[in-house]
């Protein structure tokens, strides 16, 4: 039977869990936002139109700060269409998702959302049509306290407290030549450099995120970065990276061992970003915000949710990419969070694209039900107990093989150790398609006391790699308990059964 030995250690931390790595993402597109979140007239909207049975999901899937409003809608919004009296503002043609927007939703309707769903706001400013005089604006009205034109209107909107936003994108994916004003690194470095320095202006406090390569295909991978940063390395505090992974003809080893590929995605950004800090003999360090990332299908599956279907006609919020997640995506999204908290030192924020409908772990219908998808588990799961240091995990596994991203662990772990509540969290998946994989885990400088929390994602009796749970059956796949854990003083053991994922609690002493 395939095994894995796992080591960590007491000693061997990484650092504190990043908390913002539990983000998430809300674009004006598709149905994201009108008839996910917002859906005025619902049975279950409250009186300002937020769907509280989506709310409900938001709150128990546990996002800590969400991105707005886009994605590639940002690049030709206008932010001030939608602010003021709702039946004074513009509908807009959205080139990017060719959809019509009404603007029923903007920033204070989202700013009291994220209230309500207890996240931190993420704003994203329009950097592909618009320049320096719009992205000082909105931080005006967004932050300064009042007595100016900018947040004195922001007042009369009716919020008196500023919305104290601190975490800003400059821009999105304007590497990409489908993004509105796409612009070469150059072009680029210098806007986000002025745009950077002149929101500071107005808000010395606020965090912003350069845009970095939209993938690591891109032609300008690694020459983008390094470009960007060589003019606003001292206007910018992160780095941003995309990535989204699919089964492609039905290889689902190459699949599950996407995570491989965002280590390797990650570990080079990061050596960029550390190569301009030496060239500029800088102090402070770049870090890295991977501020879109998960599993899109975004070939081989061509239907009616897709893309290309949109461009026949104008409509208001379109089913766009609504991918339903089964069984190996769930793994594949815990392999992924596996890869971003294990680089917890520099990845300071991530945000899974998206939270409702497109690409989404949770899926609503218009005037229907609200449910969870596969992927929705692992991320749960993590972003609840994934708390106090990142524990370094020293594996050796049995290997799988795979034609796109080499040799991959068959046993997959991150750690943390959460030092105030005595205990150690292990979230594992088991890579392998056929055979379950014992697990040993020596938990160095710890004696190890009760399992909390055995849990585990798998293919449900009678079903296969692709049950999903879906509007017919939204509970086909759940967690159930992991039986077997034993703990005996310093050291777990555990099997895994084939292709699942799991999340193991112990309570921890110091050994
Ligand atoms: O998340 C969907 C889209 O993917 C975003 O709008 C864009 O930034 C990325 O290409």
């Amino acid at each position: 039977m395939p095994s894995a030995r796992i080591v960590i250690d007491r000693d061997f931390t990484i650092g504190p869990v990043p908390r913002r790595l539990f983000g998430s993402f809300v674009e004006h597109m598709g149905r994201c936002v009108y008839t996910g979140i917002y859906e005025p007239g619902h049975p279950e909207a409250d009186e300002r139109g937020f769907r509280q049975d989506v709310l409900k999901l938001v709150k128990e899937l546990g996002p800590t700060v969400v991105r707005y409003p886009g994605g590639n809608f940002v690049s030709g919004y206008n932010w001030e269409d939608g602010v003021g009296p709702v039946e004074e503002r513009p509908r807009r043609l959205d080139g990017a998702w060719h959809t019509v927007e009404t603007n029923a939703f903007g920033l204070h309707e989202f700013v009291e959302w994220s209230k309500d769903a207890d996240v931190e706001v993420m704003e994203a400013i329009n950097l592909g049509t618009r320049g320096v005089d719009a992205a000082r604006e909105i931080v005006e009205y967004a932050n300064h306290p009042g007595g100016t034109a900018l947040s004195d209107r922001r007042i009369a909107n009716g919020a008196k407290a500023p919305f104290d936003i601190k975490l800003w994108c400059l821009g999105n994916e304007l590497d990409g030549p489908w993004q509105i004003g796409h612009k070469t690194a150059e072009e680029y470095g210098r806007l986000a450099q002025e745009a950077g320095k002149a929101m500071r202006f107005v808000d010395p406090s606020i965090e912003l995120v350069a845009v970095g390569s939209s993938n690591s295909g891109m032609p300008t991978f690694g020459s983008w970065e390094h470009t960007v940063l060589s003019h606003a390395y001292d206007e910018v505090d992160y780095m941003s990276m995309h990535a989204y992974y699919q089964e492609h003809d039905g290889d689902a080893s190459s699949f599950l061992a996407s995570a491989v590929d965002m280590d390797y995605f990650i570990e080079s950004v990061v050596a960029t970003c550390d190569a301009v800090r030496a060239k500029r003999k800088a102090k402070k360090y770049i870090n890295l915000s991977f501020d879109e990332w998960n599993v899109w299908y975004q070939t081989g599956l061509e239907t009616d949710d897709q893309p290309g279907a949109v461009s026949q006609s104008w409509r208001e919020h379109p089913r766009l990419i609504e991918d339903t997640y089964n069984v190996t995506d769930a793994v594949v999204v815990g392999t992924l969070l596996n890869s971003l908290l294990r680089h917890g030192d520099r990845v300071s924020i991530a945000n899974q694209a998206q939270l409702v409908n497109v690409i989404a772990p949770i899926r609503s219908e218009e005037n229907g039900p609200a449910w969870k998808q596969t992927i929705f588990w692992p991320f749960a799961r993590m972003a609840a107990l994934a708390r106090g240091e990142i524990l370094r995990t020293a594996t050796t596994s049995d290997k799988v093989s795979s034609k796109q991203f080499g040799d991959a662990d068959q046993v997959d772990v991150s750690a943390t150790f959460d030092e105030q509540n005595g205990r150690v969290a292990l979230f594992l998946a088991n890579r392998g398609l056929d055979g379950a994989a014992d697990v040993t885990v020596a938990l160095n400088g710890f004696v190890g006391g009760r399992v909390l929390r055995a849990e585990l994602l798998e293919i449900p009796s009678g079903g296969t790699r692709l049950t999903a749970n879906t509007l017919e059956s939204q509970d086909a796949l759940g967690l159930v308990p992991l039986d077997g854990v034993v703990v005996d003083g310093s050291t777990a053991t555990l099997r895994l059964p084939a292709l699942s994922w799991a999340v193991v609690e112990i309570e921890v002493s110091k050994g």
